[in-house]
């Protein structure tokens, strides 16, 4: 998938909405990812309310290039499900999902870590309003990308270890 080797964290965005559709197919790769027991831990909240936006940008140190995008989601997890232990792991897979799927479209994207940290979970929740039964897991701002950008090549081939 070309995706994969064109993706890159984008943190800056023109100034122009993303369209439903296009945030739907996002969504859809997000929840098409493998997870443990295919609990399928998600949830997503999708804001552009301006205000709140502006609210997660300040969630963190590093959440600051949020201000500016015209979409953030929230990436949820549910408390309860068949392997709690997992649903972090299965998170990763479904953001990075949205990712490359945010590329696809002509987006960019960034992940924003906000689990595991405690106080950073309690916060977004608290910002967005999020239930007791859900645990916020990570921001993704998005929007269509000010400039192009490359990808830089990370394969090392020191790091592979073949037994046959
Ligand atoms: C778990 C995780 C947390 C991250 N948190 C942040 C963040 O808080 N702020 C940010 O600007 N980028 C964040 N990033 C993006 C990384 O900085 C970025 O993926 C990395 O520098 C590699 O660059 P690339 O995505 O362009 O390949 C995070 C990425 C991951 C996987």
């Amino acid at each position: 998938m070309n995706s994969i080797f064109h993706r890159t964290s984008v943190r800056k965005y023109q100034d122009k909405l993303v369209e439903k559709e296009k945030v739907e197919q996002m969504l859809r790769a997000a929840m098409a990812a493998p997870s443990a027991m295919n609990q399928q831990p998600w949830e997503y909240y999708v804001v552009t309310r301006r205000e709140m936006i502006e609210r997660l940008s300040e969630s963190t140190p590093y959440t600051g290039c949020a201000k500016e995008a015209p979409l953030v989601f929230v990436a949820c997890y549910r408390r309860e499900c068949l392997r709690p232990m997992y649903a972090q792991i299965d998170m990763s897979a479904s953001v990075e999902n949205l990712l490359l799927e945010a590329d696809e479209q002509g987006l960019g994207a960034v992940w924003m870590g906000i689990a595991p940290i405690k106080d950073r979970m309690e916060l977004v929740k608290k910002i967005v309003g999020i239930p007791d039964e859900l645990e916020a897991f990570a921001l993704i701002a998005c929007g269509y990308p000010l400039k192009e950008q490359t990808q830089q090549d990370r394969y090392e081939e020191d790091r592979i270890h073949y037994i046959e």
